[in-house]
């Protein structure tokens, strides 16, 4: 076992989750050369070991023997919402910086907690998604703060499918406490609202739930019948402190499949995003008076989930923060919290916590680029 890597070696990472989302993660963060993975962990570990395999990296087991390594710098928590902020409050305790998959945790108060546990500890703390420094968004972002829509002032999201039973292989958590479409789908919209708009102040919402169980559709386990917990359909209403006001619409209730439409208007113009569960995507732009989009070029880093990962490890090196922040992954966590209990009892509720706006990355920003040397 290698020493902990120095102030200018590839960071040391190990994955813990080695599900449906691995596959991604594995594939690009191996890919990185400012990245060492070093071990990959789950309860199941057979699993941990045919991950490994696939991707070339040495070593699989428990999550409890990757924390014991001291050659992990960084934990990739892939695990199921309801195990987040337990493996997150180990890797934290184990004295490694984490970036977790989203949400942070199930509720807010766990998300304040664990981003005291960071600094306490003098830790990063990050949280996906990561789909904010990608090519498309970023660009979106980048065109906005240079006016391009003069200054933005709603926006319109649409989210709707069948729902993910009829792809993943093991749904269940899909439609449990964290997750449905509101804790899954939310934290892209919610991200690119709030890295747009600021933070949230108060929202509303209505939600429904047509069935009360559903059936995998594909896989090993096609056909078990399983318990819907959560709504399936939720609209929602989201009033920015700085005066925006957002539609948001995230279902699993519709035959009609329509992802990533993300339209914000300004004072002198509409900008469609890209989807904001993708890395690339066209952008449009329609400024008032005009009758056709005009299609604007991206610029940026596109290559997939991982970059999150790569952003907070050259941070650790370099000094800076991670710009998918675990401060920005609590604040969408609250927005989601708050859009739940409005769902409850039909109220208008309040959004409280802040966080400091990410700094955009430069379009040149190179994930392949070896900006870390290895010993
Ligand atoms: N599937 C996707 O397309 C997708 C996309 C983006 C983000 N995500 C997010 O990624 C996370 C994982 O999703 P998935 O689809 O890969 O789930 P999955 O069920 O396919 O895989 C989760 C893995 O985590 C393991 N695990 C659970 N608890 C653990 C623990 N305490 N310690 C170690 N391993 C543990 C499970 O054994 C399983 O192998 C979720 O938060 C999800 O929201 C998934």
């Amino acid at each position: 076992m290698t020493a902990r890597g120095g102030p200018g070696r590839p960071v040391g990472v190990a994955v813990v989750g080695c599900g449906t989302i691995s596959n991604e993660y594995l594939r690009n963060l191996t890919s990185f050369p400012d990245l060492r993975v070093l071990f990959c962990a789950d309860l199941d570990l057979e699993r941990a070991k045919e991950q490994a395999a696939k991707y070339g990296v040495p070593e699989a087991g428990t999550a409890a023997q990757a924390l014991r390594r001291p050659d992990v710098e960084l934990v990739v928590n892939l695990t199921i919402p309801a195990a987040h902020a337990g493996v997150t409050s180990a890797a934290l305790a184990a004295g490694k910086s984490v970036w977790t998959e989203k949400p942070l945790a199930l509720d807010t108060a766990t998300g304040q907690r664990l981003l005291a546990e960071a600094d306490r500890a003098g830790l990063r703390l990050g949280c996906a998604p990561d789909t904010v420094l990608g090519a498309g968004l970023q660009t979106a972002w980048r065109l906005m703060t240079e006016g391009v829509i003069g200054a933005p002032q709603t926006a319109l999201t649409l989210m709707q499918n069948p729902g993910p039973e009829r792809w993943h292989h093991d749904p269940e958590f899909l439609f449990q406490r964290g997750a449905g479409p509101l804790f899954d789908i939310g934290p892209y919209y919610l991200s690119v609202l709030a890295m747009i708009f600021g933070p949230a102040e108060r929202v509303a919402a209505a939600g429904h739930r047509s069935r009360d169980t559903r059936v995998i559709a594909r896989g090993p386990r096609a056909g078990t019948v399983f318990p819907v917990e959560v709504p399936t359909h939720v609209s929602a209403l989201i009033e920015y402190a700085q005066g925006p006001v957002a539609t948001l619409v995230l279902s699993f209730e519709s035959p009609l499949p329509r992802h990533g439409f993300v339209e914000i208007t300004g004072t002198e113009a509409t900008l469609a995003l890209p989807d904001p569960n993708r890395f690339d995507g066209e952008i449009r732009l329609r400024p008032t008076g005009t009758d056709e989009w005009q299609v604007l070029p991206t610029a940026g880093a596109a290559d997939g989930r991982g970059l999150g990962v790569l952003d907070m490890a050259r941070g650790m090196r370099g000094g800076g923060r991670p710009r998918a922040s675990g401060e920005l992954g609590l604040h969408v966590l609250e927005t989601m919290e708050a859009i739940g209990r409005s769902v409850a009892d039909g109220s208008f509720q309040p959004v409280r916590s802040a966080f400091s706006p990410p700094c955009a990355l430069d379009p040149g920003w190179d994930p392949k680029a070896r900006t870390l040397v290895s010993a």
